[in-house]
């Protein structure tokens, strides 16, 4: 019989317990001993572990967060720390571990992996960043909440004559950024990945202004180079140039704290079964992902290091459409 433990690590992603609550209970479904580790890679190395049931995870596929808790773990970062963890896994009986989270997160596990001990990794991240997965957990609603806010200053910048800055989440890919941008009808979107001049910028407000227009709302990605501050200080300095006053607005970690929306519930569901699957199969250091509409599994080895690359082809539209 196998026992399986399962720990959320990172940046907490909307998604989350819906994905905790599958693998609990595929895994009971095939009869196995489950155990859910508190804190991420820091409860593995204190031991903070403990068995789970079916009943374990009830009323919780509908909460934002994760009721295992995350944590950024300096300990696990060296090799000393990830021996202790496998030396606790291997003390509680525990042969299997699953690890839902994004890219620092997969590293670590991806080391695990290396040591000899079985994982498997559950692609998890509102940046989606990750390789070896189209959509994380997590994206979809962290979508929803910047573009509701887009819509919402929308309303308030169409009374006043003024343009806003929007600051969204993504260090370093400006995914969030540009499909909000997108779905919201932004007068420019700024990303990590795509240099920008705040000039340029400048002089699309100036037009929008000329034209007419009642607001405008420029959406940028925490990691742009012209992030909200910087962009800020430049438009002061221009504002009688441009028409529009200016106002930002930084959404911060409100985009991570939502309720999951039925994509990335249904997505969580069916991550945890494949990560259920892949270990019945006997397939260890694998991220389970979605591809192509499958459930698939990647190797670790593949997907840790890199970023997805941002699609040009959604630059483009961006591009042509603001
Ligand atoms: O990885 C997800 C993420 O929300 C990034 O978009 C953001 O840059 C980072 O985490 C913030 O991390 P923390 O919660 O540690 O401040």
């Amino acid at each position: 019989m196998k026992q399986v433990a399962v720990l959320t690590s990172g940046g907490d992603a909307p998604g989350m317990n819906a994905a905790i609550r599958a693998v609990i209970r595929c895994g009971v479904a095939k009869g196995w001993g489950m155990y859910g580790v508190r804190k991420g890679y820091a409860g593995l190395i204190s031991g903070n572990i403990s068995p789970m049931g079916t009943r374990d995870v009830g009323g919780i596929i509908h909460k934002g967060g994760t009721i295992l808790g995350s944590a950024r773990c300096q300990e696990f970062l060296t090799d000393a720390g990830r021996r202790k963890a496998i030396r606790t896994l291997r003390q509680m009986g525990i042969d299997t571990l699953v690890v839902i989270g994004g890219n620092g997160s997969q590293t670590g596990n991806y080391e695990l992996h290396q040591l000899g001990f079985p994982v498997v990794g559950i692609a998890s991240t509102i940046d989606n960043d990750l390789c070896g997965s189209e959509i994380t957990i997590g994206v979809d609603t962290a979508l929803n909440i910047a573009l509701e806010a887009i819509d919402r200053l929308k309303v308030t910048a169409s009374s006043h004559q003024r343009a806003f800055l929007l600051e969204v989440m993504g260090r370093k890919c400006g995914y969030i950024a540009l499909m909000s941008g997108i779905a919201g009808g932004a007068e420019y979107i700024l990303i990590p990945e795509v240099e920008t001049d705040p000039e340029e910028v400048a002089e699309t407000l100036r037009l929008a202004y000329e034209h007419g227009k009642a607001h405008a709302i420029i959406v940028v990605a925490e990691g742009a180079k012209y992030n909200a501050d910087a962009l800020i200080h430049f438009f002061e300095k221009h504002e009688d140039r441009l028409g529009f006053k200016i106002r930002a607005t930084i959404l911060g970690h409100v985009q991570r704290g939502g309720a999951p929306g039925a994509f990335d519930r249904l997505l969580a569901s069916r991550l945890g079964n494949g990560a259920i699957e892949a270990i019945d199969r006997g397939e260890f250091g694998v991220l389970v992902g979605l591809n192509k509409g499958k459930i698939t599994t990647t190797p670790l080895e593949e997907v840790v290091g890199k970023t997805k690359e941002i699609s040009q082809e959604m630059v483009k539209l961006a591009q042509i459409l603001d």
